[in-house]
């Protein structure tokens, strides 16, 4: 139970998670004792805080794939406890190949709840996404980006104009090769059943070898333009395609290529345009983007970011900036978001910021999760200004991404709570939605769930205050 003080109106915090399919999973949905953590079947949640109580609920997306195999009574299990927790990298990559299988692509959307037109989705990065109840977490409808657009999937991190203006990324593949595309889906609705009715393509680009294209799983977005990072993890069509008839995984058909350069697309929210000016950096792998603003002159981008290919395991935080003074080509070197000391904690992931008051502006802070499995993973907090940051860690609890909610009329940036869920391997502990106060990073309070709680990808909060 959290504490009083914390009952902001009504707070709703609902994370997408994965769980293994159990072989009692047809009896029992939602309360089980679910003690796998692995790429499985997407699972809701939902904490509803109000009056100071606390209440959980759990649904698991009745998904066709889900249907499937429930009906084939296809059996998942993964090992328990092993602190070997899936990497969420390699699950959002094995997702967006999936694209390319000769198969039908999944609508098991587990990576994030996603809000267009002021309906929820479930969203993983095929074509499909499902629109949900927040209440009920009942799937209302399946929906196909490609009755509408001509995109082969999207993203699961849209980004949104203050209007409600919703921008998304995905590949079409035509004429022998890969396009990068931005969709722009309008706030408002005509009907009812309306769903992406209005989306539109608001700019498509080619990549640099439509044959190997790169992976994406976010872009970024400032007030005036889209950025796309073009980034050296690409994706041989050829031998994807081909993988199945030769026996070989997708994850072959993808590769790090650390002697191609990092493109930047900056691309004009307002006419569809791509600035004719080449952005480059040398080689890295991102995930997440934080934020991106423009200032003086200057557009800044700030990632989550490694320089080795290897931003599933090992997570840095950069800063990319335009600088040099050429036309028509511009090499963009980065700056450190953070200090010698945050290595200690294995990087950060999953960043969150103030996004309702802060995204596309210059801000200060940013949240995160630190990655460390051997001894613990943390919740961090990270100043801008000082480049100094808060923890909170404790041993045998992993905390999951970390959501921060504002006070209510609040005046300063970092006025609010953070909620993450905290789940743990070890019997005697319980999972728990954990409340912190956003400015000091002390705990406020905790409302422990009886059931183990998988872990998830990708939370959002919701006021209906
Ligand atoms: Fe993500």
């Amino acid at each position: 139970m959290v504490q009083e003080s914390l009952s902001l109106g009504i707070s709703i915090v609902e994370v997408v998670g994965n769980i293994d399919i159990h072989d009692n999973l047809s009896q029992k949905i939602g309360i089980l004792n679910y003690n796998h953590w692995f790429d499985g079947m997407a699972m809701m949640h939902r904490f509803q805080i109000e009056d100071s109580q606390v209440t959980y609920r759990s649904r698991f997306l009745r998904s066709d794939s889900y249907k499937q195999n429930i009906e084939r009574n296809r059996i998942m299990v993964s090992e328990f406890g092993t602190l070997a927790l899936p990497d969420p990298c390699k699950n959002f990559f094995q997702r967006f190949l999936s694209r390319f299988e000769m198969i039908k692509p999944t609508d098991n959307a587990s990576v994030n709840f996603v809000k267009f037109k002021g309906d929820y989705y479930v969203s993983t990065e095929t074509n499909y996404m499902h629109r949900v109840d927040p209440d009920t977490l009942e799937s209302k409808q399946k929906v196909d980006w490609s009755k509408f657009v001509a995109v082969n999937g999207a993203t699961a991190h849209p980004h949104f104009d203050p209007d409600g203006t919703a921008y998304n990324m995905g590949n079409s593949y035509r004429n022998k090769g890969a396009f990068y595309n931005i969709v722009r889906v309008p706030p408002e609705r005509d009907s009812p059943e309306d769903t992406l009715e209005g989306a539109k393509i608001l700019c498509s680009i080619a990549p640099r070898d439509k044959s190997k294209p790169s992976y994406y799983h976010s872009f970024g977005m400032s007030e005036n333009y889209v950025v796309f990072i073009e980034q050296p993890i690409k994706m041989d069509l050829l031998k994807i395609v081909t993988g199945r008839i030769r026996g070989k995984s997708l994850n072959e058909g993808v590769f790090w290529d650390p002697n191609q350069e990092t493109v930047f697309h900056l691309i004009d929210k307002q006419t569809g345009k791509e600035m004719p000016v080449k952005y480059y950096a040398k080689a890295l792998s991102t995930f997440h983007q934080i934020n991106a603003f423009e200032q003086d002159g200057f557009l800044m981008l700030d990632i989550c970011c490694s320089d080795d290919g290897q931003a599933i395991n090992n997570f840095l935080i950069q800063n990319l900036r335009q600088s040099g003074e050429a036309l028509d080509e511009v090499f963009c070197t980065f700056e450190d978001l953070h200090g010698e000391d945050l290595k200690d904690y294995g990087g950060l992931e999953f960043p969150h910021i103030n996004y309702a008051k802060y995204n596309t502006k210059p801000y200060r802070y940013y949240y995160g999760c630190g990655f460390r499995h051997l001894v613990g993973d943390s919740l961090i907090k990270m100043d801008l200004e000082s480049k100094k940051f808060k923890v909170w860690r404790q041993p045998d609890l992993y905390p999951s991404e970390p959501v921060f909610i504002p006070s209510p009329n609040a005046e300063e940036e970092d006025d609010g709570v953070i909620l993450s869920v905290i789940i743990t391997p070890v019997k005697d502990k319980s999972t728990f939605l954990l409340v912190l106060d956003a400015k000091t990073f002390e705990e406020l309070g905790r409302a422990e769930v009886p059931v183990n709680i998988p872990y998830g990808f990708h939370g959002v909060f919701n006021s209906s205050a």
